[in-house]
């Protein structure tokens, strides 16, 4: 393998990566050659995810850890443990979201709008601020945020997943003018529809595929790992230059 998405010596950290796009993500950056701490909210989840890898990679690539991004002291716990277990993490991404909305802005309750922005948003800020300072302080290392097209684009019913998610882009350019001095990079990803449970009802039905698809250059649906490519290429040598930016990965469905 060539240097330049070379992640050997890195260390990963990668919410919501017991399954979909998270799990390719943690796979193929272990294939890369870093170790990764896999995080979701079940632990049986985590360890199979970690077990399932490292038969594919290598023995100890994963090592698995729960924490519900909901929870501050979760968080806390994960990147403890993830300092305790490597004694440094090079590459975050903070993959897991929620949505439990569906509807026009207007019906949305107050709770659910909170969650929302305290799951996508706030979770994704105390994270980093509990994992960038090692960083900063050894002056290298990346953050990605899996943001969505969505935080692009208006709707009349994932309203305020939507705003979570453009919230996210800022929050990227706001750190990355902050960190870029002392070498720290940090981006997003914008994945269109993406074949996981997330996304489950727009293409579990063909008809509903097609027309979700409709408006795409590509007229079809993503694999994970066509987004595990872009985050394997933001924390790699081959990202070093790139930071503050929105890597829209969707078949071309912005643009049609
Ligand atoms: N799929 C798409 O079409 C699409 C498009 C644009 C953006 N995205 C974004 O991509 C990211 C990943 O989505 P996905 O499609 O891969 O979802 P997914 O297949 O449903 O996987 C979600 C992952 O996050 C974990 N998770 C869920 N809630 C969590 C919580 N509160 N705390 C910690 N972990 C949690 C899940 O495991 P547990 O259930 O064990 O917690 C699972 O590992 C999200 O940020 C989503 O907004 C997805």
């Amino acid at each position: 393998m060539g240097k330049l998405f070379d992640m050997t010596g890195q260390v990963a950290v990668v919410t919501g990566s017991s399954r979909g796009i998270g799990k390719a993500i943690a796979h193929r950056m272990a294939e890369h050659g870093a170790s990764v701490v896999i995080s979701s909210r079940k632990q049986d989840a985590c360890d199979a995810a970690a077990a399932e890898i490292n038969g594919l990679v290598r023995r100890d690539a994963c090592v698995a850890r729960a924490a519900n991004i909901s929870s501050k002291e979760d968080l806390q716990g994960l990147a403890d443990f993830a300092l305790t277990t490597f004694g440094k993490v090079t590459a975050l991404v903070c993959n897991a979201a929620s949505n439990p909305y569906y509807g026009p802005m207007l019906g949305i309750a107050d709770e659910q709008f909170v969650k929302i922005l305290m799951n996508n948003v706030v979770s994704n800020h105390w994270l980093i601020q509990m994992l960038s300072p090692q960083m900063l302080e050894r002056g290298e290392g990346s953050v990605t945020i899996i943001s969505s097209i969505g935080g692009l684009k208006a709707s009349t019913v994932i309203g305020a997943y939507n705003v979570s998610k453009a919230a996210d882009l800022q929050l990227a350019r706001n750190l990355s003018a902050e960190f870029g001095p002392k070498g720290v990079r940090v981006n997003c990803i914008c994945p269109g529809l993406i074949k996981t449970d997330f996304a489950r009802a727009l293409w579990e039905n063909p008809d509903t595929l097609k027309m979700a698809t409709a408006g795409s250059s590509l007229k079809r649906i993503g694999e994970p790992d066509e987004i595990a490519g872009m985050a394997v290429f933001l924390a790699s040598p081959a990202g070093t230059f790139t930071t503050g930016q929105a890597m829209v990965i969707d078949g071309g469905a912005v643009i049609v």
